[in-house]
């Protein structure tokens, strides 16, 4: 499995110090890059730490936090929610290939603080930063409160025993970020056929779908159609 698949754990304790110049022009491309494949217009945002600032809403679970993607794009944009979960855990995996700490969020932030045009959906934000390997303390913290990862079978209903390329796509399902950790994205193998679908009772439910998805192509190939109940085709 990818190794940024396997490593990835969302990061909310930053260094000080900034991601380097040489950094943030790498991340710079590949939003570009991902922005002309989808019609998104995710952006860059070298000191977002305006929208972080009230205890209120962060309730202090981010320090330092630093450099912002706005994972956004134009309100008329079809499937625009999915498409940011899609695009964007491409760019969340490829910046933790360059060793930094990411954090997908939806709702702890002000999102008063940051303008976006008025054409435009602010869907929610990546935090992108420098990391420390995690503390003793951090590691004692995660093991404690550690993630419950739901099982395979938790995440696919099947009419037949799932075969071996599904199981190796689920298996990086399992490892995707959700909001809320709720992992509520449900995968359909029935007549041969394999489907993604969410209940959609959350704003942020079909961004997590896109996450989903994109995390089963990583590892089994092919892709989904997009909207829920999108359709997979080996291709
Ligand atoms: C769309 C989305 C929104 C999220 N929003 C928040 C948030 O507002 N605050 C937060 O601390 N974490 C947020 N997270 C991170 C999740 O809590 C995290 O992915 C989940 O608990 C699984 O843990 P892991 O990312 O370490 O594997 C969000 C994740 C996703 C995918």
């Amino acid at each position: 499995m990818r190794r940024a698949i396997e490593n990835r754990i969302s990061r909310r304790k930053f260094e000080k110090e900034p991601v380097t110049s040489s950094e943030k022009k790498i991340i710079i491309s590949l939003i570009n890059e991902l922005n002309e494949a989808s019609g998104l217009a995710m952006a860059f945002l070298e000191d977002g730490s305006n929208a972080f600032q009230k205890l209120r809403k962060s309730y202090g679970l981010f320090t330092n936090v630093r450099s912002v993607i706005l994972m956004k794009g134009n309100k008329e944009l079809k499937n625009l929610k999915e498409r940011i979960g899609y695009y964007g855990e491409d760019l969340v995996l490829a910046i933790t290939d360059l060793g930094l700490g990411t954090c997908w969020v939806g709702g702890t932030f002000d999102k008063e603080e940051l303008i976006v045009d008025d054409s435009e959906e602010l869907v929610c934000v990546v935090l992108v930063g420098k990391v420390a390997a995690p503390s003793l303390t951090e590691k004692m913290m995660r093991s404690a409160t550690h993630r419950k990862v739901k099982n395979m079978a938790e995440r696919i209903i099947s009419d037949q025993p799932v075969p071996q390329w599904v199981q190796n796509g689920m298996k990086a399902v399992l490892l995707a970020p959700s909001a809320k950790n709720t992992q509520k994205a449900m995968f359909k193998y029935e007549n041969n056929i394999l489907s993604a679908q969410i209940a959609d009772d959350y704003s942020l439910d079909l961004t997590d779908l896109g996450i989903a998805k994109k995390h089963f192509e990583l590892e089994a190939g092919g892709t989904f159609e997009f909207g829920n109940g999108g359709v997979f085709r080996l291709s």
